[in-house]
Order: structure tokens, then C-alpha cells, then sequence
């Protein structure tokens, strides 16, 4: 079967007689050295009858993508393991089942089925939650059955396998701002596929969205999904509070009702001073998720606790995490994108051997706008 792995940066393919590799593409993340490439490793045994597998499912995957999070796996992989080994890698899928065990209920073979990320519970105690697999690009892979998720013949391809993680967790962070008609919305990082994921999530409401972006290359794309004034910011701490446009429109609206970051620590403690009082912020993610480990310096704007808090105090805000989201987030987003009340952005497809340029779209490309996928021949 197929895996797209990452090499230890020690590799030596010939010492390797266990698997067979398919050439190594080689590409630069973060001016680190990443190889990466196809690799075939036997065919997995499922044994349908046996006790432990009876609510277990065989999927055949095919296509997958990767999300920020895989960043840091991906550096890990390549610094610290052990010579001439390899790390498979992927955290979205779609796939078609191919086999179940004896007490699978609502799955069948031929099903489509993708992730079921629920967090913080699976639904089926002792069933881990959240993200099933850090290497879901493996072709053939088993899950229990509370993990996937079927899918209508309406979602492509191509989208099913972008969907599990944005729109989980785009679904939940929605659900849980409960935005009132009217309510001014501040989005960081709009380019990223999770502030994508909830600016379309968003469409549903009658709400002003003000987003944030370090490249106004795609403010017609952005506007066209329903932002009302697309803010260019500079990559570098204090980018929001210097910046003339977002205090007009602060000033203007006397501040956002709520606001989605997915990088907390570049901004939460500035737009906490951009926030109408009773607002809610609400953030998923951390930016500094690698920068120890691949020796690199990060200086995070957002690190005067005290600041913060003093302006979430005095001005009655709320301060909301977010991991990922319910089995009923996932449900709906699949319910608006059949009914057309969801869009996903794809940005491009690979295939085949473009490994390298699967990951350099992934994560180089500055003119990235949406999720890449690798697809299965
Ligand atoms: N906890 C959860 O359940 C969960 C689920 C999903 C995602 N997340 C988190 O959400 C975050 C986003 O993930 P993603 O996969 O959507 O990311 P992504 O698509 O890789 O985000 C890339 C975007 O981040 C912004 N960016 C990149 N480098 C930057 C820099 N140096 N300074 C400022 N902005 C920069 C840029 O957007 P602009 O140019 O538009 O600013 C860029 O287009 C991550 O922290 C991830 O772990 C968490």
C-alpha cells in the first residue's frame, strides 16, 4: 500500500531493503531540508471475525491533506528520527470502506466515509477523541467505527478531503460565538484554511466580518465570501494597534462584538484593546508550534498576562478555547455544504509522484488560498 512520508534527515534508501521508495523530492520549510516522497509498505491484514476488530472498519483512503498542526510533526520526523526511518503524515482524509468488523452498525462496505474528529468526547468510552490518526495519508488504515463519518456522493473527492478539521472545528467556534444579527466579527489570518473555514461558516448569519491578512492578493476572493473590509496587516508584533485602518473601524463600530484568532500569540493581547465591551474572543490555536525545535526565534506579541486580563476584566469579555468540535458540528457543516450554505475553498490537487510539490504548495506558497490535496491515482 501508498504512505506520503517524511525521511529522517538521515536517510539512505539502499540500506532500506523493507520498503519500496519512490524517489525522494526534497524541499525547504522554514529554511530546514525536508525529504519527503511515496513510499509502499505491505498490505495491512484485517481479520473481520476477530473479537478486537468487531467495531472496527477497513477504509481505503483516497485523497488526503494536511493541516498547520502536521507542521510541527513534519519537523519532528525530519530532526529527530532515527536514521533511514520515515513518518507517515496527513491529519484529513476521505476513503471508501473495504471491509467491517461483526457489530459495525451504519457503516457498510462501499461507504465513503471521512473523520469524525469529536473532542472532547469520541462518543465510545475508552475511544480516544479529537484527531484519530497523525498519519492518515496511509492508503489502507482501520478505525472504530465512532471515528468516521459517512458522506453523500454530493461532496467531491477533493473537498471531503479537506473537511474533517476545518469544518469541525469552523462549525463549533460559530456555535459557540452564537453571533447576534448585526455583530461586528473580527477574523485573523483570514487566509488561513480555519479562518476560511469560519468566514464561510459565518455566511449563515447577518453579521458585519472585518478580517485581518499579511497579503491582500486575494481581498476580491475574500470579499466575495462575505467580508465587509479586508484590514492588510504587517507580520510583526503590534501589526493590529498600528494600524489606522482596524481603530477606524473599531472606533466607527465601537469595537468587535466578536473576534476569531487562530494564532493567539500573535494577537489576543492586541485585540483585546479593539474589543465592544461583553465581546467574545475566541482562538483554536497557538502560531509557536515549532520554533524551539527547529532553533528558530519566535517573540510572541501576545505574552503580557496581566494586560490582558485587566482588559477582558474591565471590559466584561469573554475568552473562549476551542479544540476541534462535536460530532453534531460535523454534521452540520456536511448538511449546509449539500444545501449550498457552505463553501470550501480548495486551492489545488496533486497526484502521483508530486510530493515535493504537494507540501511546497502546502506550506511555501504565499499565493496559497485554501486547502491542498493529495489525491490516490
Ligand atoms: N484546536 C483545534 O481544534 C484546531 C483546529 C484547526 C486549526 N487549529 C489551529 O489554527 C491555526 C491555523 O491553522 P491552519 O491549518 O488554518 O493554518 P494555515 O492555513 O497554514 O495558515 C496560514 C496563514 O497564517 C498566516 N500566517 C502565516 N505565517 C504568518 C506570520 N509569520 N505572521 C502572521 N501571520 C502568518 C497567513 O494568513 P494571513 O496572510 O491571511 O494573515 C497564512 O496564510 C493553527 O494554530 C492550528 O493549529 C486548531
Amino acid at each position: 500500500m501508498k504512505n506520503v512520508a517524511i525521511y529522517a534527515n538521515k536517510i539512505n534508501q539502499l540500506k532500506n531493503p523493507i520498503y519500496g521508495f519512490n524517489g525522494i523530492d526534497s524541499i525547504d520549510m522554514n529554511d530546514v531540508p525536508i525529504f519527503c516522497g511515496l513510499v509502499e509498505t505491505k498490505d495491512i491484514q484485517f481479520d473481520k471475525n476477530s473479537l478486537q476488530n468487531q467495531f472496527k472498519v477497513l477504509v481505503k483512503k483516497t485523497a488526503f491533506s494536511c493541516n498547520y498542526r502536521d507542521k510541527a510533526i513534519i519537523f519532528e520526523a525530519t530532526i529527530k528520527s532515527p536514521e533511514d526511518s520515515f513518518f507517515v503524515v496527513g491529519s484529513d482524509f476521505v476513503g471508501e470502506v473495504v471491509d467491517i468488523g461483526s457489530e459495525v452498525i451504519g457503516l457498510k462496505i462501499g461507504d465513503r466515509v471521512i473523520a469524525n474528529n469529536a473532542y472532547p468526547e469520541s462518543g465510545v468510552p475508552g475511544v480516544i477523541a479529537g484527531i484519530p490518526s497523525n498519519s492518515e495519508s496511509k492508503e489502507y488504515q482501520v478505525f472504530h467505527q465512532v471515528k468516521l463519518m459517512k458522506i453523500p456522493r454530493q461532496i467531491p473527492d477533493e473537498v471531503a478531503a479537506a473537511f474533517s478539521i476545518g469544518a469541525q472545528t469552523s462549525y463549533s467556534i460559530v456555535r459557540k460565538l452564537n453571533p447576534t444579527k448585526g455583530a461586528n466579527i473580527l477574523v485573523t489570518a483570514a487566509k488561513s484554511n480555519t479562518s476560511l473555514f469560519v468566514i464561510n461558516a459565518l455566511k449563515k448569519y447577518d453579521v458585519n466580518i472585518y478580517a485581518t491578512t499579511t497579503s491582500k492578493l486575494f481581498e476580491d476572493e475574500l470579499k466575495a465570501l462575505g467580508v465587509k473590509e479586508v484590514i492588510l496587516v504587517d507580520s510583526k508584533a503590534n501589526s493590529l494597534l498600528e494600524n489606522q485602518s482596524i481603530q477606524k473601524i473599531a472606533a466607527k463600530t465601537g469595537g468587535f462584538n466578536c473576534v476569531f484568532d487562530p494564532f493567539f500569540d500573535l494577537y489576543l493581547e492586541q485585540v483585546v484593546q479593539l474589543m465592544a465591551i461583553g465581546g467574545k474572543y475566541i482562538t483554536c490555536g497557538i502560531y509557536d508550534q515549532y520554533c524551539e525545535l527547529i532553533n528558530q526565534p519566535f517573540t510572541p506579541s501576545s505574552s503580557n498576562l496581566n494586560r490582558v486580563i485587566s482588559y477582558v476584566m474591565t471590559n466584561n469579555l469573554e475568552i473562549i478555547g476551542n479544540c476541534i468540535g462535536l460530532t453534531e458540528d460535523l454534521q452540520n457543516a456536511i448538511q449546509d455544504y449539500i444545501s449550498g450554505d457552505l463553501k470550501v475553498i480548495i486551492d489545488s490537487v496533486f497526484t502521483g509522484n508530486q510530493i515535493g510539490a504537494f507540501f511546497e504548495r502546502t506550506y511555501n506558497a504565499k499565493d496559497r488560498f485554501g486547502k491542498v490535496v493529495y489525491k490516490y491515482d
